[in-house]
């Protein structure tokens, strides 16, 4: 097994930032929205903020208690786009229960949305058209086009929660040339087979262990974007033990997509800055 690994791709996209930002003659502004105190989410926001201050970017973290009313988020919302200093806003996910996720992220201006989790830049990704590109698909591409293996005819398969992230996934793996299925976590009984044949395995589910090394076929590269919890350990939904003694191409947890999705995020508030 080798590891693809996240970092140095995360450190070339921050690096061109910085430059990027050093040119201009002013600080982004990126504004997050923290909502409770769910520790994985604090140090997410924590990562971000320390990654958004290295590239010379404005941090500003709005922490609001679990208990808040979802009219007083949208109004906060409501704020942030209004500012014109602003240029990229991000509600840590997930919110709590009394909150409807869809009605926040469509509340947020699409060209502050820097995660891309708007309908609008959702749909615009799927016409290839983004402007704010939604970053975790955009993440494991940057995973999969660094292995820097001929793509044109490749087969994948994308293992998820969300149709819309398998839409996301085959539609920017098909612009390289890869024809994918999406699998449901839940389709259990077509899991296996179909995941023995690919030649990419893009795997989000956030199961441990989910995807072994019986699974994949020699020469594949697997893409790990799950993301869970064991213990104090952060790991994805690959089983990388039992993949040491094959040949594949691994993208680790942490250190594969994680790096690059924060990179990719910076990106974007960079991009919604030059946008104004
Ligand atoms: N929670 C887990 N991953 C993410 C992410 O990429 N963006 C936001 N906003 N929340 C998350």
């Amino acid at each position: 097994m080798n590891r693809l690994s996240g970092k140095k791709i995360a450190e070339d996209i921050l690096s061109r930032i910085q430059g990027n930002i050093a040119q201009g003659d002013r600080a982004p502004v990126f504004a997050a929205l923290l909502v409770g105190d769910d520790p994985a989410s604090h140090i997410y926001v924590n990562l971000k903020e320390r990654a958004a201050l290295s590239v010379g970017i404005e941090f500003r973290k709005i922490i609001l208690p679990e208990t808040v009313f979802q009219d007083d988020l949208l109004a906060k919302i409501a704020l942030l786009n209004a500012d014109q200093a602003v240029s990229g806003i991000l509600v840590q996910l997930p919110l709590p229960e009394h909150i409807d996720t869809q009605v926040i992220i469509d509340a947020l201006d699409p060209s502050k949305d820097v995660d891309g989790f708007h309908p609008d830049n959702i749909q615009l990704f799927l016409e290839g058209k983004e402007r704010l590109a939604p970053v975790f698909p955009r993440a494991i591409m940057e995973l999969v086009t660094s292995a820097g293996i001929p793509l044109e005819g490749k087969r994948a398969v994308v293992i998820g929660n969300s149709d819309v992230f398998g839409q996301m996934m085959l539609t920017a793996l098909s612009r390289v040339g890869v024809e994918g299925v999406f699998v449901r976590q839940d389709a259990a009984a077509c899991r296996k087979a179909q995941i023995l044949s690919a030649d990419i395995v893009v795997t989000a589910v956030g199961i441990p262990n989910f995807v072994t090394g019986d699974m994949v076929k020699p020469g594949a590269i697997v893409i790990d974007g799950g993301i869970a919890k064991v213990g104090d350990k952060v790991v994805g939904d690959v089983d990388i033990s039992s993949m040491q003694d094959k040949d594949v191409l691994v993208s680790p947890v942490p250190g594969g997509v994680g790096p690059v999705t924060i990179a990719c995020l910076l990106e974007n508030v960079f991009l919604a800055a030059q946008g104004k």
